[in-house]
């Protein structure tokens, strides 16, 4: 049986996270301090894409379609994606989860897929940044193909230059980091994913983070929102 995780007197054992924000908003930069302090999984539904691509699935095949435009991909398919994803054993030991749910529909079925099982997420942290900030981000992004690490040129540079910092892994720039993309994907994200804002806040479980500081600091204020 692995150790409980136990600080400032409240147990994280288990604890599953819903991050939001914008494409760029820094959900994967914190996500993977998160899991890694919580000593959870950090499910990313676009790594498990650009995985699948790489290999040349027919997932992949199928979600590139629509990565590549700034389109989410269909519910169904991204749906039947993570509720396989939840079977395996490390998330019995809790989550965050990073660009999943991203619609009302995926939100929901996570809700009633958890009640299914008495259970809930614990908090949604909403990482906020606006949107004149994110060409700026994307455009020096750098993403580890291996590790799903994600660093930038200025704002959170790898002490080798184009080698990830958290696996060794080579570097690379993501198709749909182009500025012409980018616009898209920040339209589907106010038309189709901001919404959940306000599901997660009717639930109770929204908390708000500043995402225009410091890594280092956007950390510190997320830590102190689920220690709180
Ligand atoms: P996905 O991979 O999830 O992309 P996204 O939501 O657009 O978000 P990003 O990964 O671009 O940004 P991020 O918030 O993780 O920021 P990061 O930490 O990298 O999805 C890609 C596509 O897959 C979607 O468009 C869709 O087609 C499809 N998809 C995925 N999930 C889906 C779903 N559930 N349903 C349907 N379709 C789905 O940071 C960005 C940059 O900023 C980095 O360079 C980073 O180093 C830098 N940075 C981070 N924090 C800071 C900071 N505080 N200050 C300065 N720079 C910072
Ligand atoms: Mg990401
Ligand atoms: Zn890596």
């Amino acid at each position: 049986m692995r150790p409980r995780l136990i600080l400032c007197n409240k147990d994280f054992e288990k604890m599953k996270i819903v991050m939001l924000g914008a494409p760029g908003a820094g959900k994967g930069t914190q996500a993977k301090q998160i899991a890694a302090k919580y000593d959870i999984p950090h499910i990313s539904t676009g790594d498990i894409f650009r995985a699948n691509l790489k290999e040349g699935t027919p997932l992949g095949l199928k979600a590139k379609e629509y990565m590549d435009k700034g389109s989410l991909v269909p519910d169904e398919l991204t749906l039947e994606l993570i509720m396989d994803r939840f079977t395996q054993p490390d998330c019995k030991n809790g989550y965050v989860l990073d660009g999943f749910p991203r619609t009302i529909p995926q939100a929901e079925a996570l809700t009633k897929a958890l009640a299914d099982n008495k259970d809930e997420i614990d908090y949604a942290v909403n990482v906020e940044v606006p949107d004149e900030r994110i060409i700026d981000r994307m455009s020096g992004r750098r993403a580890c193909a291996k590790c799903g690490g994600t660093f930038h040129i200025k704002y959170n540079p790898t002490k080798v230059e184009g080698v990830c910092d958290l696996c060794g892994g080579e570097l690379y720039i993501r198709d749909d980091d182009k500025p012409e993309i980018v616009k898209k994907r920040l339209d589907t994200y106010h038309a189709q994913t901001q919404p959940l804002i306000d599901y997660y806040e009717k639930a109770g479980k929204l908390k708000e983070v500043d995402g225009t500081q410091d890594v280092d600091k956007v950390f510190a204020d997320i830590v102190k929102v689920i220690e709180a």
